[in-house]
C-alpha cells in the first residue's frame, strides 16, 4: 500500500480510484480465469469419459481378434490406435515390388477413424445418381467427366455429350436404400472356396453380391451357391459382359471405374440393370474389390457374410476357385484389416479354418457396443477441433441439395433394343419406399427423405445430402 499524506488530498482520491480498478480488474480477471478452467475441466472430464468408452471398447476388439484371428493378437497402442500383430515366424512368402520388402506382420490401425469411417457407409448412397451431379458443385462440368473413359477433355465442355454418355447408367434417384436388405453375403473369388461347401449358405442370403467374372453355375454350385443379385465390375470386365452375365437377367452390375462409348453399346443388348458405383477414389490406385464389395453391400445390408477372399494364416499366393493362380494381392495385410473389420461389427468371416466352428459371433462387438464408440470417437474428434460435438444425421453434410419426389427419367439409352425395354432393368429404380423392408422405411423417415453420397473417397466430412420434396401427388 503507497502512504497517503494529508497534504495531497487530491493524489489521494485519484489512489483511491486506482486501487478500485484493480480490484475490480483482479477480481474479473480471477472470475475469467476461474471459468476457463472449469470450462477446461468440464470438457476434460467429457474427454476422459470418452476416453473410457474407447478404451473399452479397445479391450473388447482386443478380445475378439484374440478369439477370432487364427493366430492374430492386438495390442492396444492408446484409446484409438492398435496394432494387430501375426505369430512369430509367420512366413511373410509376399514380396512388395513397389516397396522391396516381404509384407510385415505387424499392421498398425486408428479404430476411432476406422469406425467412423465404416459407420458411417451404413447410411450412404454408393450409387451414382443424376441428383447427385445436380447437387454437387460442378458435378456435371468436372466429376461427371471423370467417370467416362475417352471422352476427349478432363472437363464436360459439352454437356449433353457427357449425359448422353452417362444416361443409359445414370438414374435420378438412389435405385438402392440403406438397410435395404437385412443379411447379405459378399462372395470373393478366392480357391479356398474349393475347399468348403458353403453354396447352400449363401443362397440362404437375401441378396449376394460377387465380383467381375466370378462364375455361378451347377459345376461349383455347392461352394458358391447359385443366386445372385449383384456384381461389381471393373471396366476391364466390360468387354466380355455378356458372358459375365450368362444366365441371368436381372444380377445388377456395378461398374467399379468409368463408362465409355463400347460399354454403352454393350448395354443396349443387355437387360440388366446397370450403375456406376460413387464413392471410388478416383486419383489412387484403386482399393481392392473386396473393401469396395463391402462399401456397396454396407450401403443397404444390415450383417454382411464373407466368403472367399483367403483370409486364413498360411496363404501364399491368390488363387481363384475358377481358374489358375493370378498375382496381385498381399495376404498378411489383407487378412489383418479384414480381421479388424470382423472386430469392428462391419463384417463376419466364413473361411476353411473356421467352417468347423461353431457359428458363435458373441466376441463380436454389438451394435450399442458400436454405436457407443462410434459417438464417444466423434466427440473427441470434435472437440479437438473446437467444433459443435452433437451428432446428428447431418452433422457432415457439406452440400445441400433439393429435388422433388418424381424426379428425373428412369435411365437407359434413348434408342435401346427391345432386349433392354422389356426387361426389368428399371424395376429397381421405381421401386417405392413404402415396398422396402421396415427398417429401411424407418431409416428414410429418420433421415427425413435425406440421401447421403460420398464426395470423395473416403473423406469423413463432407457428404452431398440431398432432400427429396414431398409432391401433391406422392
Ligand atoms: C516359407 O515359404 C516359402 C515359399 O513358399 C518356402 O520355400 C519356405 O520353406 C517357407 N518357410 C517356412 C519356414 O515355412
Ligand atoms: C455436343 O454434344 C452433342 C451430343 O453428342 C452434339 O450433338 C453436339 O454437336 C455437341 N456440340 C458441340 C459444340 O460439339
Ligand atoms: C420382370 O419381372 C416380372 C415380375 O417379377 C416377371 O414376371 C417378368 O417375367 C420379368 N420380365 C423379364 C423380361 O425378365
Ligand atoms: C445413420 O442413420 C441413423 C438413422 O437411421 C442415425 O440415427 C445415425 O446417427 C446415422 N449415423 C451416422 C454415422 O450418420
Amino acid at each position: 500500500m503507497p502512504r497517503v499524506s494529508p497534504a495531497t488530498g487530491g493524489r489521494r482520491s485519484t489512489v483511491v480510484i486506482l486501487l478500485c480498478a484493480a480490484l475490480v480488474f483482479s477480481i474479473s480477471v480471477l472470475s475469467i480465469q476461474s471459468s476457463f478452467f472449469a470450462r477446461v475441466s468440464r470438457s476434460d472430464q467429457r474427454d476422459s469419459e470418452d476416453i473410457q468408452i474407447l478404451y473399452d471398447f479397445q479391450s473388447n476388439v482386443q478380445q475378439c481378434v484374440a478369439k477370432r484371428g487364427l493366430g492374430l493378437t492386438a495390442d492396444i497402442t492408446d484409446y484409438c490406435n492398435l496394432v494387430l500383430k501375426f505369430p512369430e515366424g509367420t512366413n511373410s512368402t509376399w514380396y512388395n515390388a513397389q516397396f522391396k520388402i516381404f509384407e510385415p506382420l505387424e499392421y498398425k490401425y486408428n479404430v476411432c477413424e476406422a469406425v467412423l469411417l465404416w459407420e458411417q457407409y451404413r447410411n450412404m448412397t454408393t450409387v451414382l445418381t443424376r441428383e447427385y451431379l445436380d447437387v454437387r458443385p460442378d458435378g456435371w462440368f468436372d466429376y461427371a467427366a471423370k467417370r467416362i473413359a475417352q471422352l476427349g477433355s478432363d472437363k464436360c465442355y459439352n454437356r449433353s455429350l457427357c449425359e448422353e454418355l452417362l444416361h443409359p447408367i445414370l438414374p435420378a434417384k438412389a435405385p438402392f436404400h440403406p438397410r435395404q436388405f437385412g443379411m447379405c453375403a459378399v462372395v470373393g473369388n478366392s480357391g479356398d472356396l474349393l475347399k468348403t461347401e458353403f453354396g447352400e449358405e449363401i443362397d440362404a442370403h437375401d441378396a449376394v453380391f460377387r465380383d467381375n467374372e466370378a462364375p455361378v453355375n451347377e459345376k461349383y454350385a455347392k461352394h458358391v451357391g447359385l443366386k445372385r443379385n449383384f456384381r461389381l465390375v471393373v471396366r476391364g470386365g466390360a468387354r466380355n459382359m455378356g458372358e459375365i452375365l450368362k444366365g441371368s437377367s436381372d444380377e445388377v452390375l456395378i461398374i467399379k471405374s468409368v463408362t465409355h462409348r463400347d460399354f454403352n453399346r454393350a448395354i443396349r443388348e443387355l437387360p440388366n440393370p446397370i450403375y456406376l458405383f460413387q464413392g471410388i477414389v478416383l486419383r489412387r490406385g484403386a482399393k481392392g474389390t473386396g473393401m469396395k464389395s463391402i462399401e456397396l453391400a454396407l450401403s443397404m445390408c444390415d450383417i454382411i457374410d464373407m466368403y472367399g477372399f483367403t483370409v486364413d494364416p498360411g496363404y501364399t499366393e491368390w488363387t481363384r476357385y475358377f481358374s489358375e493362380p493370378k498375382k496381385g494381392h498381399n495376404p498378411l495385410q489383407g487378412r489383418a484389416y479384414y480381421q479388424l473389420l470382423e472386430c469392428l461389427g462391419v463384417i463376419r468371416i466364413h473361411s476353411p479354418m473356421r467352417s468347423k466352428r461353431t457359428e458363435d459371433w458373441s466376441n463380436i462387438p454389438t451394435k450399442d457396443a458400436v454405436k457407443r464408440a462410434h459417438a464417444a470417437a466423434y466427440r473427441l474428434k470434435k472437440r479437438q477441433l473446437s467444433q459443435p460435438e452433437e451428432l446428428t444425421p447431418f452433422s457432415n453434410c457439406k452440400v445441400w441439395g433439393t429435388v422433388s419426389q418424381n424426379y428425373g427419367p428412369v435411365s437407359g439409352s434413348g434408342d435401346m433394343t427391345e432386349t433392354r425395354r422389356n426387361s426389368n432393368y428399371s424395376k429397381w429404380e421405381l421401386l417405392p419406399i413404402s415396398s422396402l423392408r421396415e427398417e429401411a422405411q424407418e431409416h428414410y423417415a429418420q433421415m427425413g427423405r435425406v440421401s447421403q453420397y460420398k464426395m470423395d473417397g473416403n473423406k469423413l466430412d463432407d457428404l452431398v445430402c440431398v432432400k427429396h420434396e414431398l409432391t401433391s401427388n406422392s
